[in-house]
């Protein structure tokens, strides 16, 4: 088959291209831990509320038995669930959200606090929020008519002024991640 030599050229050229961002994606997610934001690890968006994770009494801010802090939170439309919390500010904070109906987003001026929430998958983030302040938690995927409703407020205090929530959940559950 002949193909013109200019042609031949730009073909090289395009395929090169796409060869750089392939390396540029791949580079990202092996050195500096860039990933899919869905954490791949799923969960029965039509069940939530009978999981264990994300049943209703699960939700909102946890201290676990190695003092880590973590964060259950579900989004339907047209909010984040519980609607309200209160974090310390300078500490590790993980948050982990999931979807009862369709794909969400949320997202927090300022901060790293930005993902996907997709249906049938637990998204995770892991962030630190350094000034005390009200800020809210924004709804960033077009979800439907409400969208521009859908957000949830967060209060971060100083760490001094923190205290842990009572714990509300039974022994031994949930801290294998
Ligand atoms: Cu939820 Cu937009």
């Amino acid at each position: 088959m002949h193909i013109d030599p200019l042609e031949r050229k730009w073909a090289y050229i395009s395929l090169g291209i796409a060869a750089l961002f392939v390396s540029v994606i791949l580079f990202d997610a092996l050195f500096h831990g860039v990933n899919a934001p869905s954490n791949v690890e799923t969960i029965d968006s039509a069940r939530l509320h009978l999981s264990e994770e994300f049943a209703e009494d699960n939700l909102g801010v946890q201290v676990d038995d190695n003092g880590n802090i973590i964060v259950r939170m579900v989004a339907g439309r047209y909010s984040f669930f519980p609607k309200h919390i209160t974090v310390p500010a300078d500490t590790p904070l993980k948050f982990r959200w999931a979807s009862i109906d369709v794909l969400h987003g949320v997202h927090m001026p300022m901060t790293n606090m930005s993902t996907m929430i997709v249906p049938g998958y637990v998204s995770e983030v892991n962030t630190v929020l350094p000034k005390p302040g009200d800020y809210p938690f924004l709804c960033n995927e077009y979800c439907g008519l409400g969208h521009n409703h859908m957000w949830s407020k967060v209060t971060v205090v100083a760490k001094q002024h923190w205290t842990p929530p009572a714990a509300n959940k039974p022994e031994g559950d949930l801290n294998d991640e």
